[in-house]
């Protein structure tokens, strides 16, 4: 695959990519190992050959990425998602034992840097993130076993454009902060709560259509500015004060979330400290914060990742300073390490498995939901999904369309993944028995997923004291899943 370096080679390495998302490419894979044992990753060794600590405008990214794809074809694919404004393209580097397929049964995840082009760190950072896994893979076990049993998506930047107007050691201000149209990608994207009104940019399009195409089951977001992991919801409902109030806004996999962050801090050099970046900035307790306890905002990447695809990302903010001076990068990456590495690591704890027909047939789009947690996820074309739960007794319900829902009780203990196959059987309608007979089959009410375009989540609950708000929404409800369900 020495065509990489070429227009050719790009042509088809984006057919590679049409090939995965369309046509259920995938190779089944033996069953997954356990991280518990193995030995902590060991340190980077830099080789400024390949990659020095300075920062790589879009042309000297573009020719890592490319070199790098070309001397590791077993371990890389590269893919452009589309690109960007001024036509630079959004690129992907997946880092995989099995870059070119999906493995089946085993998670997909994200990083993406640089949604605020002035904020360049984690750019670096990814791109020696990649330079450490192609180069570690076969001296260390702990990113073997990652490598072997995730595929790792790594977006360096998702606005090249605004990168290019930014200047190096700007630590604070907006320049280059925004597309090349002076938009604000992290305030682009569909919002759970409030209608976003700004009109869809082509790089949060290209994110958009990315994440419907691979279900991602773990996704982080790095930012500059502040020195914290942030998890959603970034947003509220109690948006009338929004500018004031700046109280928690929590998801139903709250214990989930503040568990993923703090899985980051604590590897970080600093963050878990908790010390502010100036004074007059807030400290952060353990160095995790929920997004909109610390302010709110409205259409910002990491709910809609949740809300929709049921993906978990966080926002991790890693410098104080967002466009630090290039002699620091090495700093930077001694700091993040272990955070980047380990945090990955997390799409293996919780539940996986899969959904079956009654033939033993993969159910596509079935609809899952944890009990006491709100927001659904639904099984990739091979019957996949992924949840990532902390040791404990859960109960899920799964339901599609055409077949009898059910609920299933599982444990999740700390040492390993539960392996969990949901077989369903098909609705049983019997003709001639009246409504309310005894074998006249009455599906239960299906989980209520969110839907893009329905109702927020706190809308019905909010309103259960006021019988006409909650009929208004409980109608909506039901409307809802019968459009989408
Ligand atoms: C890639 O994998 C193939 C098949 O396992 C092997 O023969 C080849 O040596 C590998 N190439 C590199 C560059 O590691
Ligand atoms: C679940 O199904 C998968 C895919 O067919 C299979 O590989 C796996 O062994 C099954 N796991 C259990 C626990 O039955």
């Amino acid at each position: 695959m020495i065509l990489r370096n070429t227009i050719a080679g790009q042509v088809l390495l984006l057919l590679l990519y049409a090939r995965h998302t369309f046509f259920s490419s995938a190779k089944t894979v033996a069953s997954e190992q356990l991280s518990m044992a193995l030995p902590e990753p060991r340190a980077y060794l830099p080789d400024a050959q390949n990659l020095d600590f300075v920062y790589h405008d879009h042309e000297e990214l573009t020719r890592f990425l490319r070199a790098t794809s070309a001397r590791y074809p077993n371990l890389t694919a590269l893919y452009s998602i589309g690109k960007s404004i001024q036509g630079r393209d959004l690129w992907v580097m997946v880092v995989s034992s099995s870059p070119y397929e999906h493995m089946v049964g085993k998670p997909d995840v994200k990083y993406v840097g640089n949604i605020h082009g002035n904020e360049p760190v984690g750019r670096e950072m990814l791109l020696h993130l990649i330079q450490y896994f192609v180069s570690s893979y076969n001296t260390d076990q702990y990113v073997k076993w990652l490598l072997d049993n995730t595929r790792i998506h790594i977006l360096p930047t998702m606005n090249p454009d605004g990168y290019a107007v930014s200047k190096e050691g700007t630590c604070d201000g907006g320049q280059g902060r925004y597309n090349a149209r002076g938009f604000d990608l992290n305030r682009n994207f569909p919002d759970y709560f409030k209608q976003n009104n700004k009109r869809g940019q082509p790089e949060t399009d290209a994110v958009k259509d990315w994440i419907s195409k691979i279900q991602f089951v773990l996704s982080g977001s790095l930012h500059g500015g502040a020195l914290v992991a942030s998890y959603p919801y970034d947003n509220t409902p109690n948006s009338m004060f929004q500018t004031y109030s700046a109280a928690p806004s929590l998801t139903p996999d709250d214990d989930v979330f503040k568990h993923l962050s703090l899985v980051y801090a604590r590897n970080h050099a600093k963050m878990s400290r908790g010390v502010a970046c100036k004074s007059a900035t807030p400290a952060f307790e353990n160095g995790i914060t929920n997004g909109a306890a610390w302010y709110p905002l409205t259409g910002g990447m990491q709910d809609y990742n949740y809300v929709w695809y049921g993906c978990m990302e966080i926002t991790l903010e890693i410098s104080c300073c967002k466009f630090p001076p290039a002699y620091e990068l090495k700093k930077y990456w001694e700091d993040n390490q272990l955070s980047l590495i380990k945090f990955l690591a997390e799409a293996h704890r919780g539940v996986q498995g899969f959904v079956f027909d009654p033939a033993g047939m993969p159910i596509e789009r079935a609809s899952i939901k944890i009990k006491g947690r709100d927001v659904g996820f639904q099984t990739t074309k091979y019957g996949e999904f992924w949840r990532i739960l902390l040791p404990g007794y859960y109960k899920a319900e799964v339901f599609a369309e055409g077949y009898a829902p059910r609920e299933v009780e599982f444990v999740i203990v700390e040492q390993h993944p539960t392996l969990l196959n949901v077989t369903l059987q098909a609705s049983k309608r019997v003709e001639g028995v009246g409504a309310g007979g005894p074998s006249y089959y009455r599906p239960m009410q299906a989980p209520q997923h969110y839907r893009p375009g329905g109702p927020p989540p706190y809308a019905a609950a909010a309103s259960t004291e006021n019988g006409i708000f909650s009929t208004i929404s409980n109608g909506l409800n039901s409307l809802y899943s019968n459009i989408f369900g």
